[in-house]
């Protein structure tokens, strides 16, 4: 049909997920309930994001957070915006936020079907100088409604039902995967809805660039190592990858879903369990990435069947394009 016919086809992320969920005749709305409230706590953080300079809402907040960091104003407020907007929603149980030491459980009146496990603000130290950021989160199926309890999310990944991210950059992205592919919504500022502009991602099999923190390449272990360096300088005579590390996951991860290659937070001497957390950053992220056609790796296992035993648990992940992930398992395969 004509191009005028997509231009007043407006897909919001809203009528995506109804039409989604007619799929699924036994769903009484729920899930498109809990993520319109996600959605709405996006669209505010979005905004503070946008005019956190002026309005004083960088720097620091002058606590430091269960993961020994020093929260930033941003951390707190999005972290609130997001516990409010999901208890609100009147279709969650648990929550487990980066910022909080303990889950959130929910109190009777408002509990719903749903645990949401999710990372508020990710990509905290690029706050202050305007460099992407987003939000992160994964979502279960609660066991029992009526009696919630931490193992409904000390669960493998492969449990979650949903997973997405929000990234506050050039243009505010949203991507979601509810476990058949992956879809990306821009939001249009003008009518405050996220429209879906990438239909259906899928990663391409094999990329050019790789992205990891060379500041850390003294503590690496051998595997990583030597997939580095054959990066840089290849044996087979190809050209060398290119790299790129924003700082924020988000921002690293949306770019190796659309453009390809491999994103690495490895294992090293100072943290053996590497440093992004499994609940929040590794399972949502491996979830989209499988789904987009990709996989996810920690260096011992695929990342999906981890089974945490603590909320705020970390582990090493090599996550991307098909064939990059498979020269590093390949490696440490080798090692093992
Ligand atoms: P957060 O800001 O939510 O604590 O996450 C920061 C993470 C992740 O966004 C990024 O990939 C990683 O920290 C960067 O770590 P390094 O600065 O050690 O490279
Ligand atoms: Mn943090
Ligand atoms: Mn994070
Ligand atoms: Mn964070």
């Amino acid at each position: 049909h004509s191009a005028d016919a997509h231009r007043t086809d407006l897909m919001t992320i809203t009528r995506f997920v109804l039409n989604e969920q007619s799929k699924h005749p036994e769903s009484r709305g729920d899930f498109t309930i809990l993520l319109s409230h996600i959605v709405l706590a996006c669209k505010f953080v979005c905004s503070s994001v946008n005019k956190a300079g002026l309005a004083k809402l960088i720097g620091l907040a002058g606590e430091t957070n269960v993961q020994g960091e020093e929260q930033k104003k941003l951390d707190v407020l999005s972290n609130e915006v997001f516990i409010k907007a999901l208890i609100s929603s009147g279709r969650t149980s648990i929550l487990v936020s980066e910022e909080d030491e303990e889950a959130t459980f929910v109190e009777p009146s408002l509990r719903g079907k749903y645990c949401v496990v999710f990372d508020p603000l990710d990509g905290s130290s690029n706050i202050d100088c305007g460099v992407s950021i987003g939000t992160i989160f994964g979502i279960y199926m609660v066991n029992d409604v009526n009696e919630p309890t931490l193992e409904d999310v000390l669960q493998p990944g492969k449990n979650m039902l949903a997973a997405g991210y929000c990234m506050y950059g050039s243009s505010c992205t949203f991507v979601l995967t509810t476990g058949s592919g992956v879809n990306g919504f821009t939001l249009d500022p003008s009518l405050g809805e996220f429209i879906l502009t990438h239909p259906d991602i899928k990663i391409p099999k094999k990329g050019k660039i790789y992205s990891v923190n060379e500041g850390n390449a003294k503590n690496w272990d051998g595997p990583t190592a030597f997939y580095v360096e054959r990066c840089k300088f290849p044996k087979d005579g190809s050209s060398p990858k290119s790299l790129r590390y924003i700082g924020s996951m988000v921002a690293d991860v949306h770019r190796t879903l659309l453009y390809g290659g491999i994103f690495l937070y490895p294992a090293d001497k100072k943290s053996p369990n590497g440093k992004l957390r499994v609940l929040y950053e590794v399972f949502p992220m491996s979830f989209l990435m499988e789904q987009a056609g990709g996989q996810a790796f920690t260096g011992k296992q695929r990342a999906l069947d981890l089974i945490p035993k603590k909320l705020h648990e970390r582990s090493p992940i090599f996550l991307g394009s098909y064939d990059d992930v498979e020269e590093i398992k390949a490696l440490y395969a080798a090692e093992a």
